[in-house]
């Protein structure tokens, strides 16, 4: 059948998946296969703050820039992942700064990675995984900085009026009160006109998916009366649990079948990416949990999102 791309664009959908840019020229196959199957690309390590600003005010854009090229030159699109995060920071961000040292420190970072990539970018992650489990705001290293969240997204906006600005994270796919407290931060966000054009999802997923699937159309319809763009970020499902592997296979196919059914059926749904292309490359690949396997056969998900598509 038609690549996943193809039969994307009719719903005005885009499928994305996430890149390793030293891939595309280890890994012909892997360029190949991404560039048929997706129309979108997110980097999955290389525009965080650690990969971009490891040193103080030395900034090394050389792999992103060739995702970008990459996905130019086989019209996808970009989503930028991510400017706010208590994760792959470096060790310098840790430093003891005042309210005003961490204020520079932050519009700088945001204002020349944004800027760089200004009118190249459709999407940027401004912020990831603020709310922690606990439905509380995390501890980073930014919060010494009052307001530093809706700082970060006045600073994107203001770089690159054009990019549209995503509040991302996981665990939140279904009703809950980490979902909750997302939902409460983004209103107030709204209601303070911060720059904020929508919510990913990152669906991060095991096989004991289903029973939050049923869910997770009321919760995305209440962002969606925020007025935000709604994206499936970072979607993988892993295969681990008892039964057979035809078994788990089938039931990892259903649960990707389920989230782009939510998707699709929400008119504000446009963003449906994988964390990956192929399970040999994944995070998780121990638990084989993307749609095409270590050889890019394509599993029983990938025959499942064809199908509903
Ligand atoms: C992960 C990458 O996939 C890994 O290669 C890296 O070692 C750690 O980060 N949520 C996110 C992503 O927003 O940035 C994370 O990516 C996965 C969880």
């Amino acid at each position: 059948g038609p690549p996943l791309r193809t039969l994307a664009e009719k719903h005005g959908l885009q499928v994305g998946a996430a890149v390793e840019p030293n891939l595309l020229l280890q890994d012909p196959e892997y360029a190949q296969v991404l560039a048929r199957e997706f129309n979108l690309v997110v980097a999955e390590n290389v525009m965080k703050w650690g990969a971009l600003q490891t040193t103080r005010g030395q900034f090394n854009f050389a792999p992103a820039d060739l995702l970008v090229e990459f996905a130019q030159k086989n019209h996808m699109a970009v989503r930028g992942h991510t400017l706010v995060w208590h994760q792959q920071l470096p060790r310098w961000v840790y430093g003891d700064f005042t309210p005003a040292e961490m204020e520079a420190i932050l519009r700088e970072h945001i204002q020349t990675v944004v800027g760089h990539f200004r009118g190249k970018i459709a999407y940027w992650d401004v912020a990831n995984e603020v709310i922690g489990d606990d439905a509380e705001l995390r501890p980073t290293p930014f919060e010494v900085l009052p307001d530093y969240l809706e700082k970060a997204f006045r600073y994107a906006h203001a770089a690159d009026p054009g990019a549209k600005l995503f509040y991302n994270d996981y665990g939140a796919e279904g009703l809950g009160p980490k979902s909750d407290a997302i939902y409460a931060l983004l209103k107030s966000l709204k209601d303070k006109g911060v720059p904020l054009d929508g919510v990913g999802f990152q669906a991060h997923l095991d096989l004991n998916f289903s029973p939050t699937a049923a869910r997770m159309a009321e919760n995305l319809e209440r962002f969606a009366k925020l007025g935000l763009e709604i994206h499936i970020t970072e979607m993988d499902v892993r295969l681990s649990g008892p039964g057979s592997k035809a078994e788990r296979l089938q039931k990892q196919a259903q649960i990707y079948q389920e989230v782009l059914q939510v998707c699709l059926r929400q008119p504000r749904c446009k963003v449906f990416t994988l964390w990956g292309v192929s399970d040999a490359y994944s995070w998780r690949a121990a638990s084989e949990p993307l749609i095409f396997d270590a050889d890019y056969q394509p599993k029983p998900a990938y025959f499942a999102l064809q199908r509903t598509l």
